[in-house]
């Protein structure tokens, strides 16, 4: 895929994703000054990269849908209160996000710290809303991956965690980070191939003997496919850290104590990275599926 055929799609991603995210805001019944916090949280976004995923990893095997999107918004929202609450003073501590003051700068730690709250309650609500084919949304798949299999269990490894070497590092990331991206890439491809979340989940972790879970992914290529998809997530997952802790050296940034640059140089993290990536690009090799969006989104997180 062309860099500005690229850049066309993944732009009209987001115009849907912020267009949604709007209306998600707009219903809600806090006083006014309240959802300006909230706003002021979500937009304007970063790169929006976890429900483009989600939006992705679905649309490769399904026409484009209401429910994928409003789960996608709801991983945004899940990923806009992680990042109020990380840069609080009691945790990094940072005075900006995306270019403007971080929302405890702009508006207060209280307020910063109840808009976390409500974005976290928020895309819990979103992501347990059941679809017309499912009893249950992506929540139960995801509820462990926000919180003691994945990113609240990562942010507590970052900040009190014993880290004694990378191998300590990369586990790290894969909590704080990569568990919100990986469900993006398997939470789609399971809405897309409509798998029910619930026995999905239960039938992959070994825990279902449940036939009509065995039912529902039976089929050898679709058991393929989701591991693929869950490989691409766990790869991509953890090199997307990397490539956050390298440009922010590069960019002379202020480094972390848990910043890979204080465990190997620069041409080690960087050869890291690029060994994740490939390991992700890998993973699409064998899916069936126009994987070409997928590919230009690796080669953008690249350091040469
Ligand atoms: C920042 O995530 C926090 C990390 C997990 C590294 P993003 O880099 O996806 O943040 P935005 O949403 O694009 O600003
Ligand atoms: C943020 O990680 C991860 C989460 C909010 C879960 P970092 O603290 O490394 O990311 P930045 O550098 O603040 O974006
Ligand atoms: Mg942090
Ligand atoms: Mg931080």
């Amino acid at each position: 895929m062309k860099i500005d055929e690229y850049k066309k799609y993944s732009d009209g991603y987001k115009e849907q994703i912020d267009a949604e995210l709007k209306k998600i805001i707009g219903e809600l019944n806090y006083s006014a000054d309240f959802k300006e916090v909230l706003e002021y949280a979500l937009f304007p976004g970063g790169k929006r990269l976890r429900p483009i995923l989600m939006l992705e990893w679905h649309n490769m095997f399904a026409p484009a849908d209401y429910y994928a999107l409003r789960f996608a918004c709801g991983l945004e929202i899940l990923h806009a209160y992680s990042l109020i609450h990380d840069d609080m003073p009691c945790m990094d501590n940072d005075d900006y996000r995306r270019g403007k003051p971080t929302v405890h700068k702009k508006y207060g730690e209280g307020m910063a710290l109840l808009a976390g709250d409500a974005l976290m309650d928020l895309a819990y609500r979103i992501l347990s809303m059941p679809t017309p084919a499912l009893e249950v949304g992506p929540f139960c798949m995801f509820k462990d991956m926000c919180g003691d299999g994945g990113l609240i269990h990562g942010q507590y490894c970052d900040l009190y965690g014993k880290i004694d070497n990378v191998e300590d590092l990369l586990e790290m990331y894969r909590h704080k980070t990569g568990a919100l991206i990986k469900l993006a890439c398997i939470g789609g491809f399971a809405l897309g191939n409509n798998l029910d979340y619930k026995k999905c989940k239960a039938f992959l972790e070994g825990q279902s003997t449940d036939e009509t879970a065995a039912a529902d992914i039976s089929d050898d290529r679709l058991l393929l496919n989701y591991t693929l998809a869950s490989g691409f997530g766990e790869a991509f997952g953890a090199a997307f850290q990397l490539y956050d802790d390298i440009s922010e050296y590069i960019n002379g940034d202020r480094i972390t104590s848990t910043s890979i640059m204080n465990y190997v140089d620069l041409d080690e993290a960087k050869k890291m990275l690029n060994t994740m990536l490939n390991d992700a690009a890998d993973t699409l090799e064998a899916l069936r599926g126009d994987t070409a969006f997928l590919r230009e989104l690796l080669n953008r997180f690249i350091i040469i």
